[in-house]
């Protein structure tokens, strides 16, 4: 992991991740269920789930797939998955693999997967052609990411920063386009809904990465923001992905 703060970030939150990040089954299902539908894993496959925290979509991948590689580079989150022959954890990086400075286990992956990892590279376009590198023919990457606007309930200043440090999905489907992967970027939608004390504690938690930029002053008066802004005792939104998927030809 290059960035200290992002490394902090993951040691700190991982005892309490899956609570936060977890939503509900519904959600988990819904999620797995899209990515299944576009990596479509088979029995012989090789897979990896690249920053897979704690394996929360691993555990999906793994009931369908040989075996899943889950790679992090923060041992604290690695810590958190299940035990499980078929989940077989690694301590990296996205950039150490894309370049080859750690080796992975297998030679080749018919399955790539990044949910919610790529905002932390600071060159996406350079580690997705690094990983084309580990796809054997016929191959799939499957990027999972936010779009470039949200529409969670958060204070502005956090929407501000997310405005300006959220890559493109349509830069990252060009930048696997460029890597000669035949390439389809879609979007999905799940309706969420938390109790604003909930949400108030998601946001205390700094449940996403970049609510680590706010000190504790701002994150309560972001709250306060939150709460004048929502005064009822609900929040719904729709939490809306994008999910770019490319496929490598088979000769
Ligand atoms: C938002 S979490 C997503 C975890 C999991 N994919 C999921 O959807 O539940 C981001 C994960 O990316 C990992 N991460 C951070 N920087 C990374 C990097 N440069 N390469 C690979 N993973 C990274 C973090 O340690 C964390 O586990």
């Amino acid at each position: 992991m290059r960035s200290d703060v992002t490394r902090a970030h993951y040691d700190r939150l991982a005892g309490r991740y899956d609570e936060n990040w977890a939503y509900s089954p519904e959600f988990i299902r819904w999620m797995t269920g899209a990515i299944l539908d576009r990596l479509d894993p088979g029995p012989e496959d090789v897979v990896m789930d690249l920053g897979c925290g704690t394996g929360l979509y691993a555990r999906g991948l793994s009931g369908r797939a040989s075996v899943v590689v889950c790679a992090d580079p923060s041992p604290a989150m690695l810590a958190q998955l299940p035990a499980d022959e078929r989940l077989i954890p690694l301590h990296a990086d996205a950039e150490d693999l894309a370049d080859g400075r750690i080796t992975s286990p297998h030679a080749g992956y018919d399955a790539i997967l990044l949910k919610e990892v790529l905002h932390h590279v600071a060159d996406p376009p350079d580690v997705i052609a690094g990983l084309v590198r580990l796809l054997r023919p016929g191959g799939r990457i499957l990027v999972v990411m936010l779009p470039t606007t949200i529409d969670y309930p958060l204070f502005e200043a956090a929407l501000r920063l997310f405005r300006e440090r959220q890559p493109d999905p349509d830069g990252i489907a060009a930048a696997m386009d460029h890597s000669g992967l035949r390439t389809e970027l879609t979007y999905e939608e799940f309706p969420l809904a938390f109790t604003v004390e909930h949400y108030s504690r998601m946001v205390r938690d700094r449940y996403m990465s970049l609510l680590s930029s706010f000190d504790d002053t701002e994150i309560e008066a972001g709250i306060s923001e939150i709460r004048r802004n929502y005064p009822g005792p609900e929040l719904r939104f729709p939490d809306r992905f994008a999910l770019v998927l490319g496929t490598k030809e088979t000769a």
